[in-house]
Parts: C-alpha cells; structure tokens; sequence
C-alpha cells in the first residue's frame, strides 16, 4: 500500500479511487482489542519519545488512544503540557470550565452545572464534544484524566468516526453526502429564563477541514436536535441510532481506572450511568479539556503503524 495515495483522501463523495485506497488502508490498520489503545507513561510531565511516539501511532489508526500513568492526581498544569506536545493549545472554554479552561468533570450537587448531564451520573448518550458549538469554535480534540473512577459503573464507550463514515458510505454513499450538507443538523437556542446564552446554531454532521481531515459533528439525544427534512438525512440518523442499540465489535468499551487518560480527535463517545459512594470516598472525579486544535502528530509515528499492522 502506498501510504502518500492514502493520505491523499479527503473524504470527498465523488473520489472513489481514493476511498477505495484509504478503506483498504483505514481496515487494515484498525486496531481490535482495547489493551492495544493504551500506552504506559511513566512519567506525564516528562513523556519519552518512545511513549509519545506509541501514542501517536494509535491516534494515526483510529483517532485515539489510552495512556496510563503512576500518578492519578496530577496537576492540570502538567495536562497542559502533555497535551501540548501533540499540538493541542487552543483550549475551548465552555459555560462550566474552571478558570484555567480544563473542566473537573465530578457529580455536582449543587447550583447550575446539575443541569448538564456530564455532571451528573445519568447515562450519556452518544455524541463528539462541542456539536452545539458555532462555527469557528469545532472542538477537534479531547483530553480526559481520571484521577478517580466511580464507586460503580461509568463505563466509557468510543468509536473512530472515520469508521462511522467508512461504514455509512459502504451501506449508502448517498447519506454521506445528505450529511455533508451545511444544513443537515440543528441544535436549537440554548434559553435560560428567557434569556438566549447560546444561538441556534446549523452545520453539518461531516465536514472536511482544510487539512483533508474529516470532522464529526453529532448527538444521538432525541430531543435539542433537528435534523433537516430530507429522506436521506432521516435514514443516516435512523441507521446510527440503530447502531448504537447494537453491541457493535468496532466500539470500544472500558473504564477509566485512575491515572488513565483518554487523548483523541473528538471521536464519538458515550458513558454509561455510574454511582459515587461518598462514604467510602469513591467519588468520580475526571479532568477534560476540549481543544479547538486537531491533534498533531510528532515526526516518527508515520512508519510505525504500517510495520505493526493488523492484518484484516
Ligand atoms: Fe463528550
């Protein structure tokens, strides 16, 4: 395979030489198991070029990968700094992050955040970071530490949207152009009290950057979405909701354990419900930061996932 003709495609609907070199490519490098998506680091405010380069081979082949240090609770200094040897600078700064930007994500008990689900223990329904956010603010990566997992549950699921759109333009390549459309999906005002803190905002669900990546745009929750009145839309959305009632082999499922860390290009992501038991102490307590960049892979991981390919 050659891998420069593979990084040539840019998700366009009507290239389908390309696609065919690049789904070849994308199925051969999948990686199956989840024990392969973590990385040992042993130190995080000092990664070796070995750790960051096993970090980036992962993220080449399917948007993410786990890493797992010693130390749980660290600084968020030190999460800053991790994240900015993989480019990741430009942090998003949404209603409920803490002054630096990184968002303790924790059961609140009180005031305002209890009205967002992340911060409660209620199941999370699928969905990538920011779809509501306007154009110009796309969340493209996301860092998420765990200092300390939940009492029960809390289980994480994720899926490389680029096998989403792989597996949607094999079943309809039609619904991937419907989604492609710069009005495929809605997410009405947000409205407190009357008072509008966030506008409407329209866009579309896939959307090539002008890098060639592809970004996903997508919440499965029923209500807060409208989703444009066009057969071909109504079947893509129908078709992943279906896909999320599935236990689908290419979604991985595990759970945080303490100084473990999630790093990915926003892939899409759900949660199951969890429980804190206060009395013992467990209380789940996670560290998230949403960055506006797309993770930057360093020099030396371009070869690696080639060699130490799955074969399909
Ligand atoms: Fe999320």
């Amino acid at each position: 395979m050659d891998r420069a003709l593979t990084q040539d495609f840019r998700f366009d609907p009507d290239d389908h030489a390309g696609y065919r070199r690049w789904r070849a490519h994308k199925l051969r490098n999948r990686i199956k198991d989840v024990s392969e998506l973590i990385v040992e680091i042993e130190d995080l405010e000092h990664p070796t070029e070995a750790e960051l380069a096993a970090l980036a081979a992962r993220i080449r082949r399917v948007n993410l990968a786990v890493y797992a240090t010693p130390a749980p609770d660290v600084d968020k200094a030190v999460l800053r700094r991790f994240a900015h040897r993989f480019g990741l600078g430009r942090l998003d700064r949404n209603l409920c992050a803490d002054e630096d930007a990184i968002t303790t994500l924790s059961v609140s008990r009180t005031g305002r955040k209890g009205d967002y689900i992340p911060y409660t223990n209620r199941r999370l329904n699928w969905h990538t970071d920011g779809y509501y956010n306007p154009p110009g603010r796309e969340i493209r990566a996301i860092l998420m530490h765990c200092v300390q997992p939940a009492a029960r549950g809390g289980e994480s699921h994720l899926l490389d949207h680029e096998l989403v759109y792989l597996r949607m333009r094999d079943e309809n390549p039609e619904w991937v152009r419907a989604l492609m459309a710069p009005d495929a999906m809605t997410i009405p005002a947000n409205t407190v009290a009357g008072r509008v803190i966030r506008g409407a905002v329209t866009g579309p669900v896939f959307r090539v950057e002008p890098d060639g990546s592809l970004h996903m745009r997508y919440s499965a929750r029923q209500r807060n979405v409208l989703w444009k009145e066009d057969p071909r839309v109504q079947e893509a959305v129908a078709w992943l909701a279906d896909w999320w009632r599935e236990d689908d082999p290419w979604i991985y499922h595990f759970r945080l354990m303490p100084g473990q860390g999630i790093l990915c290009n926003n892939v899409l992501h759900a949660r199951s419900a969890f429980e804190d038991d206060p009395a013992a102490g467990r209380m789940r307590k996670l560290y998230r930061a949403r960055f506006h960049d797309r993770i930057r892979l360093p020099a030396g991981a371009v070869e690696e996932d080639v060699e130490h390919a799955v074969v399909e």
